[in-house]
C-alpha cells in the first residue's frame, strides 16, 4: 500500500506528507464539472497555502480564493496573472483596502456596513459582491456553522430581504453574491437547498448580479455524483445569467495529506494503554477544537489491542483518540493519520517548543522529496524580541 511505503521511506518523523497524485485526482473531479457546465473553480488557499501546492494547483484552476492581505499577496504571486483572485473576510481594514483591491479581482463584503464604507474605494479596481448568510443551517455544531444564530459571517438573508422590500438597498449596487455554508459535506443537497432558498427570497439581487460564489465546504472523490452541483450551476447560469464560482479547499487537498508520527513511549493508565507520539494535536488543531478523531491508516477495527494515541505536549487534552491494533503498540512504531491535508499545517503551532513536522511531497512518479524543514533558528526567530 502506498501509505505503508511512504511511512517506511521517511528518514524521520513527525512528518506531514502530501501526495500530488491525490491533489490531481481531486482536481480532475472538478474538471468534469468545469467541462460540463463551465463552473469556475477556485482553490481556497486557506486550507494549505504551501507554495509547492499553489504551483501544482494554480495552472489547473480558474483562480484562488483568499481571506486576508497576506493570502492575497501570496495568491497573486503564485497565480502569476493566470486566473482571478477572490476575497471575502470579516476582517477587512480601511488601510489595506487599496492594496487588496489592487491584487484581487472580486471582493465580497461581509456586512452592509462594509458595503457602505468600502464600495466607493473598491469600485473600478475589483468587482464588489456581498457575502450573505442564507440563514439555512445544515450543521448542528455552531463552531463551524456559518449560519448559526448571531453569525459573524455574512449579511443575514432576512435583513437583506427587508431592506430590498423597503427599497433602502439598490440591487444594482451589488455585482455579485457569495455564500459559504457547508462543512465537509459529501452531498450537494445543502447547496441545492441553499440556492433554492436564495432564489425564493433574493430574486431581485440574483437578477441584478453578474456572478455568484458558492463557497466551499464540500468533499468529493472519483465516484462522487456531481449531478446536484451541475444542476445548480446550470440553473444559476440559465435562469439568472450568472458566472458561477466554487471555492473548495478541503475537497482539493484534504485527502492528499498524511501526518506520520512515531511512538515515543507506551504505558498503562487506569487499565488502558497510552502511546505517546512525537507529534501533537497542535499539528492538526481541528482534532482538539472540533473533537474529531482522525482516521488512522491501516487501523484494525477488530484488533485485540487498543491504545490511546496521545500527543507529546503538557496538555491533558493532547489526544488523538483510542484506536485498535492487531499487535500491541510499542515504542518506535510509526502511525499515519490520513485525510489531514487541509487546515492542519496552516493552524499548527510550536507549543511547548515542539517543532513543526518535516514537510514532504510525493510526486506523481512516487518519489518522496523533502520540501521544507524548520529548525531551532526558526523557533528562536519567532520568539526573539
Ligand atoms: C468563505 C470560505 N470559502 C471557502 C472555504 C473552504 O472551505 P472547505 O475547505 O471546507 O472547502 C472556507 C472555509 O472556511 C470559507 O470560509
Amino acid at each position: 500500500m502506498e501509505i505503508e511505503r511512504i511511512k517506511r521511506s521517511l528518514p524521520s518523523t513527525p512528518a506531514f506528507v502530501y501526495e500530488e497524485s491525490r491533489i490531481l485526482a481531486a482536481l480532475s473531479v472538478l474538471a468534469q464539472a468545469r467541462a460540463v457546465c463551465g463552473l469556475k473553480i477556485l482553490y481556497s488557499v486557506k486550507a494549505l497555502p504551501l507554495t509547492t501546492v499553489l504551483e501544482l494547483i494554480g495552472p489547473r484552476v480558474d483562480g484562488f480564493s483568499v481571506s486576508s492581505l497576506f493570502e492575497a499577496r501570496l495568491g497573486a504571486e503564485f497565480l502569476k496573472g493566470a486566473g482571478t483572485l477572490h476575497l471575502t473576510t470579516p476582517g477587512l481594514r480601511a488601510e489595506e483596502l487599496k492594496e487588496i483591491a489592487g491584487l484581487c479581482d472580486f471582493i465580497s463584503l461581509n456586512s452592509l456596513e462594509h458595503h457602505r464604507r468600502f464600495c466607493p474605494s473598491i469600485r473600478g479596481l475589483a468587482s464588489t459582491g456581498l457575502r450573505i448568510n442564507p440563514q439555512l443551517s445544515f450543521l448542528d455544531d455552531p463552531r463551524y456553522d456559518p449560519c448559526r444564530r448571531f453569525s459573524n459571517l455574512g449579511v443575514p438573508l432576512q435583513r437583506l430581504k427587508q431592506i430590498l422590500d423597503d427599497r433602502t438597498l439598490d440591487p444594482d449596487s451589488i455585482e455579485g453574491l457569495h455564500f459559504h455554508t457547508a462543512y465537509g459535506s459529501h452531498s450537494f443537497e445543502p447547496l441545492q437547498r441553499t440556492v433554492a432558498h436564495i432564489e425564493k427570497h433574493l430574486g431581485d439581487l440574483l437578477a441584478a448580479a453578474r456572478w455568484i460564489n458558492l463557497g466551499g465546504g464540500y468533499v468529493f472523490g472519483p465516484h462522487s455524483d456531481l449531478a446536484g452541483l451541475i444542476e445548480v450551476v446550470e440553473r444559476l447560469q440559465n435562469r439568472w445569467r450568472l458566472d458561477v464560482y466554487f471555492e473548495p479547499g478541503r475537497g482539493i487537498v484534504g485527502k492528499a495529506g498524511h501526518l506520520v508520527a512515531s511512538v515515543l513511549d507506551v504505558f498503562e493508565a487506569d487499565g488502558k494503554r497510552v502511546a505517546i507520539l512525537d507529534t501533537t494535536v497542535n499539528h492538526h488543531p481541528e482534532v482538539f477544537a472540533y473533537r474529531t478523531r482522525p482516521q488512522l491508516a491501516g487501523e484494525s477495527t477488530g484488533g485485540a489491542h487498543a491504545a490511546i494515541l496521545a500527543g507529546c505536549t503538557c496538555v491533558s487534552g493532547d489526544v488523538f483518540g483510542e484506536y485498535r491494533f492487531a499487535e500491541p503498540v510499542v515504542p518506535g512504531d510509526r502511525v499515519v493519520f490520513e485525510n489531514v491535508g487541509a487546515y492542519s499545517l496552516v493552524k499548527a503551532n510550536r507549543f511547548n517548543g515542539y517543532n513543526f513536522p518535516l514537510l514532504y511531497a510525493v510526486d506523481v512518479d512516487r518519489r518522496v522529496r523533502l520540501v521544507k524543514q524548520y529548525d531551532y533558528e526558526d523557533y528562536r526567530r519567532q520568539w526573539t524580541a
